[in-house]
């Protein structure tokens, strides 16, 4: 559905610490993105963006506030629930990439198809399609530890997209690409977002790829500072 709210945030609000320690990074944060939808999340180090967009994928709890994911108060579910909803919704590439070293690119990629029950067989064949339109056809049986950074962050980025989820995270995924593969990427997810609907949310310092963006939200101390949307 176009136009479909894919993630609402209301008065998000998160602190660290305890005691004396406690503060608050997340000082009550509204932001609604839409299916369909490339927003960019910027800002300076330590402003909030990996916190806000880990609160969003449900891998952080909130303090205050409340987060809808296409209607849905994840808060409400039961953690079977929620690992069931974020298995089969949502694909997140973390900063650090976290691919399994044990296990071959592929076989990190085909995670998120295996957890939904795909046929082994039918999801390497998935799995290889992916890697082969990130540049990577000829990496599939080789472990991670054996790609430059930039390649595991292809895998990283393979994986988050592998199962077709409807909104897609993304921290600062081209931090290790040059300016080739990071389009290469970006082109990739762009046509994701625009061909199938989907809602993606990049956090990025990258000026290079701003022009992908609908939508350019700032964060700043814990609160949004500014949003400027591209494209008339
Ligand atoms: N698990 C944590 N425990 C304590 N402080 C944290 C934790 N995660 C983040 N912070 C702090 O919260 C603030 C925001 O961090 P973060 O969301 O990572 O910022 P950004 O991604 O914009 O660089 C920083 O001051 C950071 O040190
Ligand atoms: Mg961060």
């Amino acid at each position: 559905m176009k136009d479909e709210v894919a993630v609402k945030c209301s008065q998000i609000r998160k602190s660290f610490g305890t005691g004396d320690l406690r503060f608050e990074v997340l000082h009550g944060i509204d932001l609604e993105v839409k299916a369909g939808e490339l927003l960019m999340l910027v800002g300076p180090s330590g402003s909030g963006k990996t916190t806000l967009i880990s609160i969003i994928a449900g891998i952080l709890s909130h303090d205050n506030g409340h987060c809808e994911l296409f209607g849905n108060n994840i808060d409400a579910f039961s953690d079977a629930e929620k690992t069931k909803f974020r298995g089969e919704n949502l694909g997140f590439v973390f900063q650090s990439f976290n691919l399994i070293p044990m296990l071959s690119n592929s076989e990190n990629i085909v995670i998120p198809l295996l957890l939904n029950h795909m046929e082994r067989h039918e999801a390497m064949k998935l799995a290889e399609e992916r890697l082969d339109q990130f540049g990577l056809g000829d990496k599939v049986d080789n472990f991670p530890a054996q790609l430059s950074g930039g390649q595991q962050q292809r895998v990283a980025i393979a994986r988050a997209v592998i199962h077709n989820p409807k909104l897609i995270v993304c921290d600062e995924p081209t931090s290790a690409l040059d300016h080739e593969n990071g389009a290469l990427v970006l082109n990739h997810l762009r046509e994701i977002v625009d061909k199938e609907n989907r809602a993606l949310i990049v956090v990025t310092h990258d000026s290079r790829i701003f022009d992908y963006a609908d939508r350019i939200v700032h964060l700043e101390d814990g609160n949004i500072a500014s949003e400027k949307t591209n494209h008339g």
